[in-house]
């Protein structure tokens, strides 16, 4: 056998058609070389979510976060022009930025007080007169990200020179994007304030459950505990449809009775709002036309963006990063995403919803924590118990057009892992009983 198997020889999956079962070991969760391949042959070639250029409106912006194990700087230059750099210092690799926001003109380095533009170039070298021969002030420029696009406003950043462009990356996932962006008529901006939180597990837990109907009503007996109590029509549940929209990313769509801030009006949110709420679907409506604007009024949904980016469009608009830390660590930047112009009373709405569901401390993301990290504890013993199982549905798969594949379970996760597989190089075992090397399978 060639490619990366799981520890114990067994494949890392199993995508059997014929008897419809589809298997994940549970050594992908675990594993340290599993968890190295990933950093390589996902993390370096993908594009990943960087920030939203709402962050950084004004020149001389930044914000500093940590991508694919790099800190980077993402700043607008005094030039206009928008920038990834790696935030050290050429020098001598000192954290060069040691804020997370702010704005800035020119970054000074602490150690040995360097100074470089914020378009990239150094500054003052201190005391360079000390520096002969082949010293050249153009070798210490900042180091840029090989490659930066935005996409509606969505930074994407990607460590591979050669990668395909954002657009060509996105496929179908372009147009969810455009879902978002197109829910206000003066531009969507990121909401003041990062939500950043860990979890002690890996970091395909949580791609795995936001596109996962399956956990929602069980595993979320206390927020619809709560709805129920604030007047909210729970009866319709949040059944719906998944899809794979190819290049590993999909989708959830779903109609919750929970409202939607984007033209679904729920009584207990009074008349007013419903007024404003028919204007603004007529606006989205004129603007991208009646079959667009069904999707943004109409439909919640989860969107994931191959590998670590995912958006719920619910109750709010929760754009979330997972960066992979370790095999059972994972840190989860989010922001809440809203229309440029909402009025307060909207605004202060939606971002209750943000927090009392989809916050840290809401009613959501604690129990699904919870199961992560008991689950990752779990996987220590994955030679023992060695699959998870993302069979429901296996044969119930439908093409629709736009070359979108639909399924009312789990071909979403499968997409998922489809594409995980293709591109680490994992051994897949297209047979449920072939699943084992021939020597254990002996045993
Ligand atoms: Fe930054 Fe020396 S490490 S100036
Ligand atoms: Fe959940």
């Amino acid at each position: 056998m060639s490619g990366l198997s799981a520890p114990s020889g067994q494949p890392l999956i199993i995508d059997d058609a014929e008897a419809g079962v589809f298997r994940v070991n549970r050594a992908a969760y675990a594993s340290e070389e599993v968890f190295e391949r990933e950093q390589r042959a996902l993390y370096d070639h993908c594009w990943l979510l960087l920030g939203h250029e709402s962050e950084i409106s004004r020149p001389g912006d930044f914000k500093t976060r940590t991508i694919a194990l790099r800190p980077i700087i993402l700043c607008r230059g005094d030039d206009g022009r928008v920038r990834a750099f790696i935030n050290s210092c050429p020098h001598r690799g000192a954290e060069l930025c040691r804020e997370t926001e702010g704005n800035r003109s020119i970054f000074h380095c602490m150690y040995h007080s360097w100074t470089f533009r914020n378009t990239g170039e150094v500054h003052t070298v201190r005391a360079e007169e000390g520096y002969t021969g082949g010293f050249r002030r153009e070798d210490f420029h900042l180091k840029q990200v090989p490659r930066l696009e935005s996409y509606r406003e969505f930074v994407f950043i990607c460590f591979d020179p050669d990668a395909p462009d954002l657009v060509t990356y996105l496929g179908n996932a372009a147009r969810y994007l455009d879902y978002l962006a197109d829910q206000g008529g003066d531009g969507m901006e990121i909401v003041e304030g990062t939500q950043l939180y860990a979890a002690r597990a890996n970091w395909k837990l949580q791609m795995e459950n936001v596109i996962d109907f399956y956990h929602t009503v069980p595993l979320h007996t206390s927020y619809f505990r709560f709805l129920e109590s604030t007047g909210a029509d729970i009866s319709s549940g949040v059944g719906g449809a998944g899809y794979d929209l190819g290049n590993g990313h999909s989708a959830v769509h779903f109609k919750a009775g929970w409202g939607r801030p984007v033209a679904r009006w729920e009584p207990r949110w009074g008349e007013a709002e419903k007024h404003r709420l028919e204007a603004l679907r007529a606006d989205i409506e004129a603007r991208v036309g009646p079959q667009r604007a069904e999707m943004i009024c109409d439909w919640d949904r989860n969107i994931l963006v191959f590998p670590n980016l995912t958006v719920a469009d619910v109750v709010a608009l929760v754009v979330r990063v997972v960066n992979p830390i370790a095999p059972g660590m994972m840190e989860i930047t989010q922001w809440c995403l809203a229309p440029k112009g909402e009025p307060e009373e909207a605004r202060s709405r939606r971002l209750h919803a943000f927090n009392t569901f989809l916050g840290p401390g809401g009613f959501a993301t604690p129990d699904d924590i919870e199961v992560f990290e008991g689950s990752q504890r779990a996987f220590g013993a994955h030679r023992e118990l060695a699959w998870s199982d993302f069979s429901r549905g296996y044969h119930g798969e439908a093409t629709r057009p736009e070359t979108e594949v639909r399924s009312d379970y789990e071909g979403q996760t499968r997409a998922f892992y489809r594409e995980w597989a293709a591109r680490m190089g994992a051994i897949v075992s297209h047979r449920v009983d072939g699943a084992l090397p021939r020597e254990a399978a002996a045993e």
